[in-house]
């Protein structure tokens, strides 16, 4: 299953991942959109994202969250959580979690060819910080934290795929 999307072998293909799939992976899936639209790469490069537990499958993310990126210019609200399934490992070329326990269990549904393809998010540049703090339980300050790693940390990784797959503004 390659949920809506269809893939093209030459389109880069981008995977956030976090435990809900309401909370940070859609915060980092629409700013990362947003940025690649604002870069003219849609044809390009490819986001989603996707959550390893299953509570929340085919919930819109978490108000809070919603209301905290519009305030950014992040529009999310479509967006609906879905749960990690076994082919996004051959499918996504970067499967990026928001903490080590995303990863932990990244690591062990992932077949052993596909395991380079897993990361910590933050890897690309987090002010100090190497995971995303879950905000779920937070006040608001938790949102506005979340979103500051992943303004950055999206900026950072997008620049490293434009380098590392020779991508100009326009393309390739
Ligand atoms: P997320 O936040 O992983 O950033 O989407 C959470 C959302 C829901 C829960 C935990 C974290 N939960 O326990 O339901």
């Amino acid at each position: 299953m390659t949920g809506k999307y269809q893939f093209s072998p030459s389109i880069i293909r981008v995977l956030m991942v976090c435990l809900g799939n309401i909370c940070r992976s859609p915060t980092a899936h629409g700013i990362l959109e947003k940025q690649i639209n604002n870069n003219n790469l849609k044809n390009y490069i490819y986001v989603d994202s996707a959550g390893t537990g299953d509570w929340h499958i085919g919930e819109s993310p978490d108000k809070r969250a919603v209301e905290a990126a519009a305030e950014r210019g992040f529009q999310i609200a479509n967006y609906r959580a879905r749960q990690v399934c076994s082919s996004d490992f051959k499918d996504y070329d970067y499967i990026l979690a928001m903490d080590y326990a995303n990863l932990r269990d990244l690591k062990k549904q992932c077949p052993a060819a596909y395991k380079r393809k897993l990361q910590l998010l933050l890897d690309y540049g987090g002010g100090g910080h190497d995971t995303v703090p879950d905000p779920y339980y937070s006040g608001d300050k938790g949102f506005e934290l979340v979103l500051d790693l992943l303004e950055e940390s999206c900026t950072r990784l997008l620049q490293h795929i434009k380098e590392r797959h020779s991508l100009g503004e326009y393309g390739r």
